[in-house]
């Protein structure tokens, strides 16, 4: 039983005190102490909040190849968007940037599986959204922009949590709290056991998956991991900024993300060399071709599948820390499944919003029809990895 999102313990949390002093201690822990930033309950709120109080009247220019989530909130708050193209590897052109950039409002720029983005694009001119969605443990990767967006439940142990980081004075919202504590009767003061929202549940299901992994609940695990497909239908449905959770803000007080950092990059250099057969910090070389054809350990020797799966990134530089290992798999779809039928659940990062035409950009919608990530965060350690490895390879083996 490994991937998908993320479990919570059911650890007795104190949600006494002050609020300002949860969040200065957030503040803290992500870096952003003396920044104008604000807290709501997923990025997409942020974002919602930010195109309604401070985005000047105009169009926005986005990436080609990012989720629904993305698109969302513009199109909720009646904001124009324009694309700009994104290539098979992630990369970005400046010089094929610069020209759409023109006129447009702001510019998002996303550091794709917490890779940064290429540097010029915060030099066109036009104002940046940097988008640290999957880059929440690399400071570096919100302070280019004029202002940085983060969201909490992809890396941590809470079910909401999103953050908006900005240049200029903000002036904070004032919204509702996103009610989570409420089916935990009597965690918040003053919270209705029934009045929770889709964060409550989200806490409910993460719990109840937290449970079925301890007690090696195969089907309860996966039960658990389709109801928090359901609460992430239920965020793409409408969106409703509010403010993040106390719940999530007390939660976050105890996390040791350094620890979590560091296992991230020690599993994903792991799965790339048992993947790979070699280091993500060492170029790939003719003679070690760079996919999981290569020859491993565990196949017949002169045995070599027909079928490659190759890394998305090559390299694995020191500053990253990898939100996942997204592979490229001409069968990505039958990988997939195979992979459900070891118990490995793997995502596809990203069905891209149908503003983004096939037809318009191409390369992108090549890479959404392979791409696939494989989960390396840090409730993991070397035996999942090696579950993995090993199930990708039966995999390759197979075809
Ligand atoms: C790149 C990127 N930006 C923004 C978002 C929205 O984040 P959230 O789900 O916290 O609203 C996502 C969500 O997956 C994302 O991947």
């Amino acid at each position: 039983m490994i991937g998908g999102e993320i479990e919570i313990a059911p650890d007795e949390l104190s949600l006494a005190g002050p609020i300002g002093d949860l969040d200065a201690r957030m503040a803290r822990i992500l870096q952003v102490e003396g920044k104008p930033h604000a807290w709501f309950g997923s990025a997409r709120e942020a974002v919602r909040w930010w195109a309604t109080h401070i985005l000047p009247e105009g169009p926005v220019l986005l990436p080609s190849y990012g989720c629904e989530s993305v698109v969302q909130p513009y199109r909720e708050a009646g904001v124009e968007v324009r694309f700009y193209p994104v290539e098979r590897d992630l990369s970005v052109d400046a010089g094929r940037v610069r020209p759409l950039a023109r006129g447009c409002q702001a510019i998002q720029v996303i550091h794709y599986f917490g890779f940064p983005a290429n540097p010029a694009l915060f030099d066109l001119g036009v104002p940046v959204l940097e988008d640290a969605v999957q880059a929440l443990l690399s400071p570096w990767a919100r302070v280019h922009g004029q202002w940085a967006i983060a969201s909490l439940r992809k890396f941590l142990p809470v079910p909401d949590g999103g953050l908006l980081v900005s240049r200029q004075s903000l002036a904070l919202p004032a919204l509702p709290e996103a009610r989570v504590a409420g089916p935990l009767a009597g965690a918040q003061p003053g919270s209705d056991p029934g009045d929770a929202d889709v964060y409550g549940r989200k806490l409910l299901a993460r719990m109840a998956k937290f449970r079925a992994r301890r007690d090696g609940d195969v089907e309860a695990w996966w039960e658990a991991a389709a109801d928090l497909e359901v609460t992430e239908e239920e965020l793409d449905e409408a969106i409703v900024p509010r403010a993040m959770s106390r719940w999530s803000r007390a939660a976050l007080q105890g996390l040791d993300l350094d620890r979590m950092a560091t296992r991230r990059r020690e599993n994903y250099r792991l799965l790339f060399g048992l993947l790979f057969g070699r280091d993500p910090s060492s170029a790939a070389s003719p003679d070690r071709p760079n996919a999981v054809a290569a020859p491993s350990a565990d196949s017949a020797p002169g045995v070599r599948p027909a079928i490659s799966i190759r890394p998305l990134f090559d390299a694995l530089p020191e500053s990253v820390v990898p939100y996942g290992l997204p592979i490229l798999c001409e069968r990505r779809d039958a990988l997939m499944e195979y992979l459900v039928d070891q118990d490995i659940y793997t995502v596809i990062h990203w069905k891209l919003p149908p503003e983004v035409r096939r037809d318009d950009f191409p390369d992108s919608w090549w890479l959404f029809d392979r791409i696939l990530t494989l989960p390396i965060d840090h409730r993991y350690g070397d035996v999942e990895m090696r579950a993995i490895a090993r199930a990708v390879r039966d995999f390759a083996g197979r075809q």
